[in-house]
């Protein structure tokens, strides 16, 4: 029986946001914001295993309490694919095995998100991703101007995870220094493949902006008090 493994890319330094320390570990509600992305991981009962992939030079991650069983793989690449392509590699494992990939930023996934895209991918033939229909009209511009109203019908805002079996995604990484490879559906498309899209959710956004956090926080807390 093949397992599910969450493999989670945190070694970026998070320029867009522009903090001194790295946004995965900024305290939202009081603990890193990696933490709360692992905790949905790490609750779900579709999921065998959970590592973390993280810088090599990182300064920040001992200094944490972290969930039970995290494995922590200090592989970290140079770009996000290149992290994702090391962790891989560095997880040993089998090739029929699910692998989740899962950004760090996305500390909102919720656990109904997480059961849908493993439902619905099942033993898919190539695998899938959350993705969200795009609810805004798209505008192509350039130096502030629009240039042209792009029609929405059909575009999707790809999100985290994305699921694929461990022997296809590392094929499709072995050239992870591609610029075109911008997320593992990319990569899995550049070898000819369809993968599955499975409707995700607005609040799974990927913390990027210093704005972001605030919302990251309230939507969590929100959550919590619902459980309450
Ligand atoms: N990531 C990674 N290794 C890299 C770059 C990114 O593991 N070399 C991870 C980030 O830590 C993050 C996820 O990939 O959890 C998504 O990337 P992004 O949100 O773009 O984070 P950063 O690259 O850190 O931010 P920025 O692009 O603004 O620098
Ligand atoms: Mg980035």
């Amino acid at each position: 029986m093949s397992r599910r493994i969450a493999l989670i890319p945190a070694a970026g330094h998070g320029s867009r946001f522009g903090s001194a320390t790295p946004k995965q570990y900024l305290l939202l509600n009081g603990r890193p914001l990696l933490a709360h992305t692992l905790d949905v991981l790490c609750g779900c009962a579709g999921i065998d295993d959970v590592a973390v992939v993280i810088s090599p030079g990182d300064e920040w991650f001992d200094g944490f309490a972290w969930p039970g069983r995290v494995q922590v793989l200090r592989v970290g690449g140079a770009s996000r694919a290149e992290s994702v392509a090391n962790g891989l590699a560095a997880l040993a494992a089998d090739e029929d095995d699910w692998v989740l990939v899962h950004d760090a930023a996305r500390c909102c996934l919720s656990p109904d998100a997480l059961q849908r895209l493993l439902d619905d991918v099942g033993d898919d033939a190539i695998g899938g991703i959350l993705a969200q229909p795009v609810a805004d009209t798209v505008k192509q511009g350039k130096v502030g101007r629009i240039a042209a109203t792009v029609p929405r019908d059909g575009l999707w805002l790809a999100q985290t995870p994305q699921m694929f079996r461990a022997g296809l995604l590392a094929e499709a990484l072995q050239d992870a220094a591609n610029p075109a490879i911008t997320d593992e559906a990319s990569a899995i498309e550049l070898l000819g493949h369809a993968p599955r899209l499975v409707v995700g959710e607005a609040q799974n956004f990927k913390v990027t902006w210093p704005g972001d956090l605030a919302l990251a926080g309230a939507i969590l807390a929100a959550r919590k008090g619902l459980q309450a």
